[in-house]
This record gives structure tokens, C-alpha cells and sequence, in this order.
């Protein structure tokens, strides 16, 4: 999944709206109290609040109170502390790339606790990594590797905020390897509602621990994650089967990938199909496209059982890479956040799940198929959705 051009519709803009006024002695209190621990704080009308205020995906546009920018653990504590004492909701963000801009509250009027400069990331001579949740997932994958080459399961794109891709998930192609970015987690600090920070482990608050391993922004804000790491793989083959074929055609081609997914990928395998439809109507195309984490030899055995099912692509793409070149070319862009800025989307978005054990029919992967090579073909939307299937464990 590309993080330029994923799954997105763009539909058009909502209508933007203006800053809900804030009582003036809420903004004064608030003010003081984050002023007196030396905080950081954009306030509407400030200089920086326009731009801090705005949402990566830009259908999305709201109001905090204020937006600041907790140092250290402490600071995140006062931070809550001080909303706290106006009444006021708080949200984390992180990387800010949340769907529906939850790291701006998901609604106008929160406080806004930005962790952009909670940055330090470090490998622990136990090669556990330290990471603080101010951080990108393209950053922490280049430190990491830079100490001694090591890994980590999660998503592609460079820019994806930690605080929440590792508090809801974190899904990679590598996640059928070693799991979900979550699954990862040895231990965490965590700034409670009350403003208390504690760690939460298996061993200690192992409930909190359990809960913010799929619901973080539900119980705390997570200031830093003590990280189990892997070393990286020294050969990492990026392939890509397409075709561009009937509905009927690719409804086979896909129930052959589901099939094969269920029944005999293995874990070195991260698979995806991307599905899309091409200019000409009534045909659709298809990519099975995805990640093999060792040798040319092995992955032959691996994939030639799905190429045994399916027609011969009509294009075809393996090359081999190190460890961050693959992450780079998955990401399409530089693993560096510094060097490359944050961009934005317009986007909607929708997911669905299909248990293992009951995936797709013939008869739903048909009838989603001749939908996509018709009606969707000649859809209104001003470009239709680029669908992905990926496959967990
Ligand atoms: C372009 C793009 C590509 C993506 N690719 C993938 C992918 O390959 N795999 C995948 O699994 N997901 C992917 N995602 C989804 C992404 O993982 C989630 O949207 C994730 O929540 C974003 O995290 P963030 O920190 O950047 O977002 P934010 O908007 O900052 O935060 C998201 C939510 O988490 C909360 N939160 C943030 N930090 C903390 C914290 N420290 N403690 C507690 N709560 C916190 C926020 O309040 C908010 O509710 C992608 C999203 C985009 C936009
Ligand atoms: C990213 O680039 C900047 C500027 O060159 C550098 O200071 C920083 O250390 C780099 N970050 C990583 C994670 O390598
Ligand atoms: C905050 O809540 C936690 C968990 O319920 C509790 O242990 C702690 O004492 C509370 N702190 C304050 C300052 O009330």
C-alpha cells in the first residue's frame, strides 16, 4: 500500500468550519496552567495554530481549544492535569494520520496533545527498543537498523505516527512473519485521565497493559513503548503478478489467491491483491503484489503453488533488496521524515473483515468482480476505489 495513492476516494471538501468559541476564562485558565510548566501551546490566533490544526485528511476540519507540545512524560502529565481543571477533553497525536482526524479529537474544542517533540528512539543493549510516541514508522525503522540492523513489524508508510498505528494494530506485510506492531509492545509509560503516569506491563497494571494493546487512545496517552525488535532480513523480494482481464477472469484469479492464502502461504509471505478499474470499461485489474523475506530459491517454492492456479500474469516484477531499500520502495519515498515532509489526502474510506474460517464465496467474489468491472467502471466518484485485500495471520 503506497502512501500516495492508496484506497482513496476524493470526494469533495467539507465545508470549513469556524472555531467554536472557547469561554474566555476557560482560555485564560488553561492558558495559565500550561504557561506555568512552561509549555508550549498554539491558542487560535496564534501564528502556529492554522497550520497545527490541520488534518492529514483534509475532508476533516476542526477546532481544538489549544494544540501543545508536551518534552517529556511530566509535561504530558501537566498537559492532561491542565485540561483537567477547565473541563476540557484531550486527545493524543502522534503522527496525525488517523482517517478521521481523531489525533485533532474527531470533534472541535479538545485539547490537543501533540508529541512531535517526543522523539528519542533507542536500541537497549538487550536489542529491546526504547521509542518514544512522537515518532514516524520510517524514522524508527532507519534508527533501528542503524544499531545493528534490527526490525520491526508495521505498516509502509514513513510518515504514520507510532502513538496510534502501535495503540489500535499496526499491519504490515511482515506482520504474517512476526505480528502486528502491537504484538511487539514488552512494556509502555502511559499518562492516565487523572494526569498519573504509570508503566503497564505484563507484570505490572497488566490490565492496562492488556487494554491499551488495541485501544491506547481509549485508556492514556502512551509516551513511550518498549519495543521487542528482530534482526532485519537480509533478502527481501518485492514481486508483482499483474493483469488486466474480465471480471470473470479475475474473479478466478482472486478466489485462487484467497485459497492460497488460507491453505499454503507461509509467513515469509506478505501478500496483497490491489484491485482497481482501468479506463476501458467492463474489465478490471488486478495485482498480486507483495513481499518474500528470504532466498530467490525459497520463494520460488513458496509462490509456485498460487502461479500453478492463476493465468499467466501479463506483466511481472521480482527484484531483490536489503532490508530498508525494501521498506523504501513499499513506503514510495524516503524512510527520513525530516527530509521529507508530512503531505496530506482527501480521502473515504471503508474496511471490511472476512473471517478465515468463512472468507469470500464464489458467488460474493463474482458478484463484487462484474461490480467493479461495470457500475464501479462508470461510478461518479472522481476516481473509483483502488481496493486492497491483505491477509493476516
Ligand atoms: C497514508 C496512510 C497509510 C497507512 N498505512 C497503514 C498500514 O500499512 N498498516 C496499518 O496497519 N495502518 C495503516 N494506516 C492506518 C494508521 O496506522 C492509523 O491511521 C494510525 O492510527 C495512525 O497513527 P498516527 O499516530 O499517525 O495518527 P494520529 O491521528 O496521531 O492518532 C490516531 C489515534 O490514536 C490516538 N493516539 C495517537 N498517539 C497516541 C498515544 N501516544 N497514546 C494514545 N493514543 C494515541 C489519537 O488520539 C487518535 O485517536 C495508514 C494510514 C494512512 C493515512
Ligand atoms: C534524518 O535527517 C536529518 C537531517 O539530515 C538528520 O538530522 C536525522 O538524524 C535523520 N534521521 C534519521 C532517523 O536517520
Ligand atoms: C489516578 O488513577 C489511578 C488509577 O485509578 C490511581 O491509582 C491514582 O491514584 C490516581 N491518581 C490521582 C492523583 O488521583
Amino acid at each position: 500500500m503506497k502512501c500516495s495513492a492508496f484506497f482513496a476516494v476524493h470526494a469533495t471538501l467539507g465545508s470549513l468550519q469556524l472555531a467554536s468559541a472557547m469561554p474566555h476564562q476557560v482560555r485564560a485558565d488553561l492558558d495559565s496552567c500550561l504557561n506555568a510548566a512552561r509549555l508550549s501551546t498554539d491558542f487560535p490566533g496564534s501564528s502556529g495554530y492554522a497550520s497545527a490544526s490541520l488534518a492529514f485528511n483534509r475532508r476533516f476540519h476542526y477546532s481544538p481549544a489549544a494544540i501543545v507540545f508536551p518534552a517529556s512524560d511530566n509535561d504530558v502529565a501537566v498537559a492532561v492535569t491542565c485540561a483537567n481543571s477547565v473541563n476540557l477533553p484531550v486527545s493524543a497525536r502522534s503522527g496525525g494520520h488517523s482517517y478521521a482526524a481523531f489525533g485533532l479529537g474527531g470533534h472541535d474544542g479538545s485539547l490537543i496533545v501533540d508529541l512531535s517533540k517526543m522523539k528519542t528512539i533507542k536500541v537497549n543493549s538487550d536489542q529491546t527498543a526504547t521509542v518514544q510516541t512522537g515518532n514516524r514508522l520510517g524514522d524508527i525503522a532507519l534508527t533501528l537498523f542503524n544499531s545493528g540492523g534490527r526490525a520491526m513489524p508495521h505498516g509502509t508508510c514513513p510518515e504514520v505516527g507510532v502513538g496510534g498505528h502501535s495503540g489500535c494494530g499496526g499491519f504490515g506485510l511482515d506482520s504474517r512473519l512476526w505480528g502486528l506492531l502491537l504484538d511487539q509492545a514488552l512494556s509502555a509509560k502511559v499518562v492516565l485521565s487523572n494526569g498519573t503516569l504509570v508503566t503497564a506491563s505484563s507484570s505490572e497494571n497488566s490490565d492496562l497493559f492488556w487494554a491499551i494493546r488495541g485501544a491506547a487512545p481509549s485508556f492514556g496517552i502512551v509516551t513511550e513503548y518498549r519495543y521487542k525488535t528482530y534482526p532485519a532480513p537480509p533478502s527481501n523480494i518485492i514481486f508483482t503478478y499483474s493483469y488486466t482481464v474480465s471480471p470473470t477472469t479475475a474473479s478466478s484469479i482472486f478466489s485462487a489467491y484467497q485459497d492460497f492464502a488460507k491453505a499454503s502461504a507461509p509467513p515469509t509471505l506478505g501478500l496483497q491483491a490491489s484491485i482497481g478499474t482501468p479506463k476501458s470499461g467492463n474489465k478490471v485489474s488486478i495485482a498480486l503484489t507483495g513481499v518474500f523475506y528470504g532466498s530467490k530459491a525459497d520463494f520460488n517454492t513458496a509462490i509456485n503453488p498460487l502461479l500453478a492456479k492463476v493465468p499467466q500474469p501479463q506483466s511481472t516484477n521480482i527484484k531483490t533488496y536489503g532490508w530498508l531499500d525494501s521498506l523504501q520502495v513499499l513506503g514510495g519515498q524516503g524512510l527520513n521524515t525530516t527530509i521529507i515532509p508530512d503531505g496530506s489526502d482527501t480521502f473515504f474510506a471503508k474496511s471490511l473483515m472476512v473471517p478465515q474460517e468463512t472468507p469470500m464465496t464464489q458467488a460474493s467474489i463474482k458478484s463484487f468482480f462484474d461490480y467493479i468491472g461495470n457500475q464501479g467502471a462508470s461510478s461518479d466518484t472522481v476516481s473509483f476505489p483502488k481496493l486492497e485485500q491483505d491477509f493476516g495471520h
